[in-house]
């Protein structure tokens, strides 16, 4: 797919802004606070429904206005679509694809395939364990509609029944009527769940056979890197779990097993990198993990994905930087840096070269132009 123009109106540090990209590779500079990570952000959303940086609609709306619009145009397939969405401070958001709303998020996700790589995706490994299950969501929801509906119908039936436990014990059920109902509920979960467990198990399989690879051109080293899986419940006994914890369970109003406590490790010849790695091991196998997710994303859709990398050159050495750069291949890619620097440095191919100034977007240099420092 193509990004061909993007439309803002109102939408963050940007009162009107109309964009046409190139299919290669787009490259935003600016000083800090401009609106770079803004334009990056405005695509994600556009494409998504939610914002990168988790952000909510009313702050994504320009200061001292009521609604923003933002319009993609894409290409895929030699089909045109023009995504149009309004997000208004305190009504949900509206989209529509071709003139035509849309109710659910993941009809979009079903048109357009986006890779985010923010300097914090470096930190996946020392992060906390809701990131990795963050990664793998975002990831898995692009790449399968059943995951995505498994999982909105899993969290739907953790909440219900954490809130049953509480009601339980404010005194609002029988005791029969409790036990009968939390069954129920946990029947519910393991269906959902179970998918879930299923599906990450083969999307860990999957950036297994690439990752290891990955990782031994970036280091140039002999050592194996493989990505372990590891789920807070077995599918085999996952009833039995839910069941056996459920007095536990009703103390804190909280369900203590299922994929939402689910963790993936990172291991380098077997010894545990979370635990053990130096901050560079980290980083490069966090690299290796997000460029093994641009190669899944490739192979699975069909389709090249749009990629996004906010600020993550300059946080590369030159040989990640290169490694980096080698796999983006003809991907269309939208690139934001303080400097132009590096680029020239490296020599990476640039289609696009735009001054980002305040909100304000200027084309610098179109793909017969070449860049001099
Ligand atoms: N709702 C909003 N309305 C108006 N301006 C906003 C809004 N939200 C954020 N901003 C402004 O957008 C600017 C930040 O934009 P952005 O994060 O895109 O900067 P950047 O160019 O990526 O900077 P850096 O290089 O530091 O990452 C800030 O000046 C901020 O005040
Ligand atoms: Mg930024």
């Amino acid at each position: 797919m193509i990004i061909e123009a993007l439309e803002l109106e109102n939408y963050r540090n940007y009162e009107s802004l109309n964009l046409e990209l190139s299919r290669g590779t787009n490259i935003f500079y600016g000083d800090n606070a401009q609106g770079k990570t803004n334009i990056l952000e405005s695509v994600y959303m556009g494409c998504t429904t939610k914002s990168h940086k988790r952000s909510r609609d009313r702050e994504i709306v320009r200061f001292g206005t009521d609604e923003s619009h933002i319009r993609i145009f894409l290409k895929k397939n030699e089909i045109d679509y023009k995504i149009d969405m309004h997000i208004r401070k305190n009504k949900r958001k509206s989209v529509a694809v071709n003139g035509m709303p849309i109710k659910k998020a993941s009809e979009l996700l079903g048109i357009a395939k986006l890779i985010f790589f923010s300097p914090e995706d470096l930190n996946i490994i020392k992060n906390g364990p809701s990131e990795r299950r963050r990664f793998i969501d975002i990831e898995l929801c692009q790449l399968s509609r059943n995951y995505l509906n498994n999982l909105i119908n899993y969290n739907k039936c953790l909440e219900q029944r954490n809130r049953l436990m509480k009601d339980i014990t404010f005194g609002a059920y029988g005791k029969d009527e409790v036990s009968a109902a939390l069954d129920v509920w946990d029947e519910e979960l393991v269906r959902f769940g179970s998918s879930i467990i299923n599906e990450r198990r083969d999307f860990i399989e999957k950036l297994n056979i690439i990752i290891n690879g990955i990782n031994k051109s970036i280091t140039g080293k002999e050592e194996n890197l493989e990505l372990k899986y590891e789920p807070s419940v077995d599918c085999d006994n996952y009833e039995e779990k839910l069941k056996s914890g459920r007095k536990q369970d009703m103390k804190y109003f909280t369900t203590s097993a299922g994929p939402h406590h689910d963790d993936m490790s990172f291991l380098l010849e077997g010894i545990d990198l979370r635990r053990f790695g130096s901050q560079g091991q980290q980083r490069t196998a966090s690299l290796s993990l997000k460029l093994s997710e641009i190669e899944i994303v490739k192979n699975s859709v069909n389709d090249d994905p749009v990629l996004l990398l906010d600020d993550v050159l300059s946080e590369l050495d030159s040989r990640r930087q290169n490694c980096l750069l080698g796999h983006l291949g003809k991907v269309q890619t939208l690139v934001t840096c303080t400097g132009l620097d590096e680029f020239i440095k490296n020599r990476f191919e640039t289609d696009r070269v735009f001054n980002v100034d305040q909100g304000k977007i200027k084309l610098e240099a179109g793909k017969s132009d070449k860049l001099e420092v």
